[in-house]
């Protein structure tokens, strides 16, 4: 079978014990959407920030970044492309006569304290300055945030969760990784890019060592719960946002055994 190669090694992977492989190419799904050539998965650089941005705020409406617009959110997703505790893919529509067209992608946690630490560290001023601009020009979002999250994000600043200490002799707890979010342009969903992205990112889970990948997905959304759930996801608890939008916990274990704490 015929393999197209797309060797994107990164500096970083080094950090995980990863050995660069090509990534292999997805193939059209039988008697679903007619590709125009095999979907490339790769790892996202820098200037892939606005396209995935762009992606995120038109098909994943979920929560308060989206509705703080493309800047803040390509921000935000370079932290996941800069970090070496997460991880950015991208799916390369083939139809884009070599242009390379971006139409699907996936931020995700290796180890998701960590990387909320970098956040609160490396990336704070940035998104912060990035944020306050964008309340200050959409004074509907402004007002949801004031009423809904200021005070609990506040709390957060003030009081990050740190990354417990281990003592002297003790194995130390086994990440807990974390899918921040994936969205398939409509041009290529039902063509196997939505499933090649997620096990693209727990085979690196894996690889950094994490016991379980967990996630939230909008409840109301049917074509997310029916993808997580035919692709081996258990659905957990179901919970509502501060603004009243149901959502459903999903978490997937990877093949490093949990050691009870
Ligand atoms: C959810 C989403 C990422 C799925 O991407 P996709 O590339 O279409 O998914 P795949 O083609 O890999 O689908 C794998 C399997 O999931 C299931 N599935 C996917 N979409 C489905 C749908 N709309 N209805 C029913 N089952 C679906 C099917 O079993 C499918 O296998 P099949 O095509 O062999 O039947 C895509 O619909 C999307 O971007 N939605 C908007 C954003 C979103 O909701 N993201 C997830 C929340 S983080």
């Amino acid at each position: 079978m015929e393999l197209l190669v797309q060797p994107l090694p990164r500096p970083r992977d080094s950090l995980h014990g990863f050995v660069p492989r090509p990534l292999p190419i997805m193939r059209p799904h039988p008697g679903r959407t007619r590709l125009a050539g095999p979907v490339l998965v790769r790892e996202a650089v820098a200037a892939d920030v606005y396209a995935t941005a762009r992606l995120h705020i038109e098909h994943l409406s979920v929560g308060l970044f989206p509705r703080l617009g493309l800047r803040f959110v390509a921000c935000w997703h370079r932290a996941y492309v800069q970090s070496p505790h997460a991880v950015a893919l991208v799916a390369v529509d083939p139809a884009s006569d070599g242009d390379g067209r971006i139409a699907g992608f996936l931020v995700g946690a290796l180890d998701r304290l960590a990387f909320q630490q970098e956040l609160l560290t490396r990336h704070r001023t940035r998104l912060a300055v990035r944020a306050v601009v964008a309340l200050a020009l959409r004074p509907p979002v402004l007002a949801d945030f004031l009423r809904t999250r200021l005070r609990p994000y506040l709390h957060r600043l003030r009081a990050p969760r740190r990354v417990q200490a281990v003592p002297p002799g003790a194995q130390p707890a086994a990440p807990v990784a974390e899918l921040s979010a994936l969205a398939v342009d409509p041009v290529l969903r039902r063509t196997g890019t939505g499933r090649r992205l997620t096990e693209e990112f727990i085979d690196r889970c894996t690889a950094a060592g994490a016991v379980r990948v967990e996630l939230v997905a909008a409840a109301d959304s049917a074509a997310a719960v029916a993808f997580y759930t035919s692709t081996g996801w258990t659905a957990r608890r179901r919970y509502d946002t501060r603004d009243g939008r149901a959502l459903q916990r999903f978490v997937r274990w990877t093949d490093i055994p949990e050691v009870p704490g």
